[in-house]
């Protein structure tokens, strides 16, 4: 089984201490640090959105992973493109059609920015069929967007095996992440089944051995 990027999710952090928290992950070893963007409309839940991004985004050496949960993605992606994102995730389900879903890539990919879709729990892999050759990154939720702290959802795994499948079959050069849920049982079930990315918020944030989490779910 091949090693997995760490993503811890500030979600889960303790803002009123948020550039020590970051410090924490990045110095126990996670790559990536995902931003949950929330707008209280696509998801029942407001997180936080550019200003928190621009304050981060250029203060650590991970790589700023944004999932955008929010209506009219194709509104906001520069923005998040030029405040920080390197990699910035929307989501199937927030847009109206394959020619805005195609827009948005293109977008972002036109501003130097790695592009990456997402689909809900109640989603069909196969939407994402069309999609997966121009993608740099698919986001595969394993809970309801919108809340840190929820439990796994299995069948998050038939759909990153089907996608593992499909990529290296077609020899696709696009990331599997998985988001929600992620403890050490869940993450080593995403790893066989042949995720990249797993994301983690309530798993390490606040836990003492976050550096041993971290790596437990790297290996
Ligand atoms: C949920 C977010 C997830 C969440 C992960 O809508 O996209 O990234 O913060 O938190 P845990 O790991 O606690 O499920
Ligand atoms: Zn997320």
């Amino acid at each position: 089984m091949n090693r997995c990027i760490v993503a811890p999710s500030i979600l889960s952090a303790n803002f009123n201490k948020l550039e020590e928290e970051i410090k924490t992950v990045e110095a126990a070893g996670a790559e990536w640090l995902h931003f949950d963007v929330m707008d209280g409309h696509f998801v029942p839940n407001i997180s936080f959105g550019i200003p928190v991004l621009k304050s981060i985004a250029h203060t650590h050496g991970m790589i700023n992973d944004v999932h955008i949960m929010i209506s009219d993605p194709l509104k906001y992606a520069e923005e998040f493109i030029k405040s920080g994102a390197q990699f910035l995730t929307f989501h199937y389900e927030a847009c109206s059609s394959e020619k805005e879903i195609n827009q948005i890539i293109d977008l972002i990919h036109s501003l130097g920015g790695k592009a990456g879709l997402s689909i809900k729990p109640n989603t069909d892999v196969k939407v994402l069929d069309k999609f997966v050759d121009k993608l740099d990154l698919i986001l595969i939720m394993s809970v309801e967007p919108g809340f840190g702290g929820q439990s796994f959802i299995p069948s998050a795994l038939d759909k990153i095996k089907y996608l593992r499948e499909l990529i290296d079959y077609r020899h696709f050069n696009c990331l599997i992440e998985v988001d929600g849920g992620i403890n050490a049982e869940t993450g080593e079930l995403c790893k066989a089944a042949g995720a990249d990315i797993l994301v983690a918020g309530s798993y390490l944030f606040g836990q003492l051995d976050i550096k041993k989490r971290i790596e437990d779910l790297q290996k």
